[in-house]
């Protein structure tokens, strides 16, 4: 079998003339956290529900398999090691918490004793012992979120996907959320999760794919995907106003800041660039105070990515 939980070839999905998903490429490897970032519309969802059976890929797409199966050919299979949280609840307000649990207990065919234990155990993991005996629907948007996910986790899945699993949640809920999920990764679960977070995917994920109008826009670790976007920069501050003026007479291609004797210099904060800018520092007898490398965040790669593009120049940085 292969190191990959998840892969996807050429995953095309189109809604009447519309096309949704325009042939995308995913590759998950096992025990990791991938997060598939985009706005509204950009085809999250409908990438989730067909990787996890719930609807077909357009005929013509390539090749997927979850779970070392392939979805047209052993979509049972898929099911059976996979766990999916939608993006809207599939809690039952209308019944207890325990009760939603059994509910999933039965779903999976788990003995009555069994599912009980199962049960009790994810209600005491996500801290909703105490709730368990009352109706879904008095639950807060977080509980509601720990019951959604702790009912994915009764079947034991070794792959699941947790489409938008934080949004609406305050940031303490967010966190015990960001938790729970590294927590599942350390015990060898894959997850995929779509996020509109760039924060979100920037703390969790291996790796993110940036989907725009149907196609991934980019893909890689949070810190390449930054690299991508202009504005990354070595900051160099000095205290001694004669290494300062030394090293912006010496240094091309820089932003001065007389006022706080700080230099700023476009980098991508690679180790080569870091290197030769050391390097001639060095070479010059020229010893800064301080060196902060600044990467772009997250928000620039997106807009820059998805449109919207305000990309600030250095020199604009500069004056801010
Ligand atoms: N059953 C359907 N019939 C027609 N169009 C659909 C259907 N499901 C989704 N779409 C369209 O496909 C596009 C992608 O929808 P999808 O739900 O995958 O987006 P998303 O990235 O999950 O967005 P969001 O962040 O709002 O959840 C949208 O334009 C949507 O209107
Ligand atoms: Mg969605």
């Amino acid at each position: 079998m292969s190191d990959a939980a998840i892969t996807a070839h050429d995953l095309r999905k189109s809604y009447g003339g519309t096309t949704v998903l325009d042939g995308i490429d995913l590759t998950v490897p096992r025990g990791t956290i991938f997060s598939l970032l985009g706005p509204n519309g950009a085809g999250k969802t409908t990438a989730v529900k067909i990787l996890s059976t719930l609807i077909p890929p357009d005929p013509g797409s390539g090749t997927l398999r979850v779970g070392g199966h392939d979805l047209a050919t052993d979509p049972q299979a898929v099911r059976a090691a996979i766990g999916v949280t939608g993006q809207f609840s599939a809690v039952d307000g209308l019944i207890t918490g325990e009760e939603n649990m059994l509910l999933m207990a039965d779903l999976h065919h788990l003995p009555r004793r069994e599912g009980r234990r199962v049960a009790a155990e994810l209600l005491e993991r996500f801290d909703l012992t105490e709730a368990a005996g009352k109706p879904a629907s008095t639950y807060s948007g977080g509980m509601k979120r720990r019951l959604d996910i702790a009912m994915t986790l009764v079947g034991d899945p070794r792959i699941i996907f947790l489409d938008e699993p934080t949004t609406g949640l305050d940031p303490r809920s967010r966190h015990s959320m960001w938790q729970i999920i590294r927590a599942l990764v350390a015990d060898g679960v894959t997850v995929l999760l779509t996020t509109q977070y760039l924060e979100e995917a920037d703390e969790l994920a291996d790796r993110i794919a940036v989907l725009n109008d149907g196609k991934i826009a980019a893909e890689g670790t949070a810190e390449e995907l930054k690299r991508l976007v202009p504005g990354g920069h070595v900051r160099l501050r000095f205290t001694d106003p004669a290494a300062y003026r030394g090293a912006r007479a010496a240094l091309g291609g820089v932003h001065p800041d007389d006022e706080a004797l700080a230099l700023q210099i476009p980098s991508g904060g690679s180790q080569r660039e870091l290197h030769t800018l050391l390097g001639r520092l060095d070479s010059l007898g020229i010893e800064a105070d301080e060196l902060t490398v600044h990467t772009p965040d997250l928000d620039d790669v997106f807009f820059a990515l998805t449109g919207d593009a305000v990309i600030p120049s250095p020199t604009e940085e500069n004056a801010r």
